[in-house]
């Protein structure tokens, strides 16, 4: 079975749901790991719940990010890692872990890439008034949110939507897209060789 490492820095929504679809069988995947750089994050109490260990760390404490990395490869390499989720993960990703995952690492991003990337995908959307935004899947690159995509599905945006009705629209979408773009990934085993 595939094994997976998710990595998150806050609430973990995505990677709920991600373990969720394992438990019903709709995903066939083993999430052997939670990576958070933010020890404390909400992610940390799911990740118990689904009785998943966690790697928490503090990057302040090391003195580069291929310090770090170079000890997050050694647990994923010791878990048996294949592929790496990125659900909310606010850093980007160094040539360390680029290069030992190569084609290997997907992102979710809550906007239609390659409109409003980073922070606050959502706020940018509300701001530019656009009418229809959603939801992004795509592989990893040294950018931000500037990998090939995967998959996207869109949302309406009414000039009525609250901004916590657009994050409902949104997490809904997202909830149900990742895990099944996963799972379509791990079936077709294109992980790695579709860049
Ligand atoms: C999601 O909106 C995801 O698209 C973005 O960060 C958010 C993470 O939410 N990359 P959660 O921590 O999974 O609830």
């Amino acid at each position: 079975m595939s094994k997976l490492a998710v990595f998150a820095s806050g609430s973990g929504s995505n990677f709920e749901a991600i373990a969720s679809a394992i438990e019903k069988g709709s995903l066939d995947a083993e999430i052997a790991l939670v990576v958070c750089d933010r020890p404390g994050a909400k992610v940390e109490k799911r990740a118990e719940r689904f009785g998943i260990p966690v790697l928490s760390f503090y990057p302040k404490s090391y003195d580069s990010k291929a310090e770090f990395e170079n000890f997050i490869l050694q647990q994923l390499n010791d878990a048996g890692v294949e592929l790496i989720i990125l659900a909310g993960y606010m850093r980007l990703i160094g040539p360390t872990l680029l290069r030992a995952f190569e084609g290997r690492i997907i992102n979710i991003h809550p906007s239609l890439l390659p409109s409003f990337p980073g922070k606050d995908a959502i706020g940018q959307a509300m701001k530019a008034k656009v009418k229809i935004s959603g939801v992004t899947v795509h592989y990893v690159d040294e950018g931000m949110d500037t990998g090939p995509i995967i998959d996207q599905e869109t949302i309406r945006i009414s000039t009525k939507d609250t901004r916590e009705e657009v994050e409902g629209k949104i997490q809904a979408v997202e909830h149900r897209l990742y895990p099944a773009v996963i799972h379509s990934l791990l079936q077709d085993k294109s992980i790695g060789t579709r860049r």
